[in-house]
């Protein structure tokens, strides 16, 4: 029975270094879903130009620039990377998503971040800290940053189906 006393130390120690490793494996890097009906196919009434190539003196990029500062930046980071102050602080695996990245709102069309900015992550399936806006700003002011969101980030939306 003595070799059980040298075994279960190893096998022991085998299962937490595979457990640290598939649970890195199941940090999703961002989830897209299907939004509510209501929110398919919303143009932005503010320009249909592609929001990458609007100047960075456009009155609606300004706009959408300070109210991304104020309250965007500190997760999603003043360069939309991801990594802004507040972002390592996150108890959930899932942070702030890098929103220059191709798989993020690159994928997406303008009418899919609005319902993102109105309804936050707090539910299924995002179960994120990403929190919801809807009555935090108007109409206008939450097409302003989905136009600042691509601008700064360098990506233009989904081309329409
Ligand atoms: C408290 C931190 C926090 C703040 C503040 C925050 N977000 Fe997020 N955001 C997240 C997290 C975490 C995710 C990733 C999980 C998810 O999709 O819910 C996310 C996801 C997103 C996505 C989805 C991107 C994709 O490709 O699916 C968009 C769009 C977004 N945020 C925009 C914004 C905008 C615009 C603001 C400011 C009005 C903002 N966020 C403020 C934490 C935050």
């Amino acid at each position: 029975m003595k070799w059980i006393l040298l075994i279960a130390p190893l096998v022991l120690s085998l299962m937490v270094f595979s457990d640290a490793s598939s649970a890195e494996k199941k940090v999703r890097k961002v989830i897209h879903s299907t939004p509510p009906l209501d929110y398919v196919g919303l143009e932005n009434p503010l320009t249909s130009a592609d929001p990458k190539t609007l100047p960075d003196n456009d009155p609606n990029i300004l706009a959408g620039k300070r109210l991304y500062g104020k309250t965007c930046a500190v997760c999603h980071g003043v360069r939309s990377d991801g990594k802004g102050p507040e972002a390592e602080g996150f108890v959930t695996p899932i942070r702030p998503v890098d929103l220059t990245d191709p798989d993020a709102i690159a994928m997406l069309d303008q009418s899919y971040v609005l319902w993102r900015i109105d309804d936050g992550g707090l539910d299924e399936p995002f179960y994120s800290a990403m929190p919801g806006w809807k009555d935090d700003f108007t109409e206008t002011e939450k097409w302003q940053i989905i136009l600042y969101l691509y601008k700064n980030a360098g990506v233009s939306p989904k081309a329409k189906n």
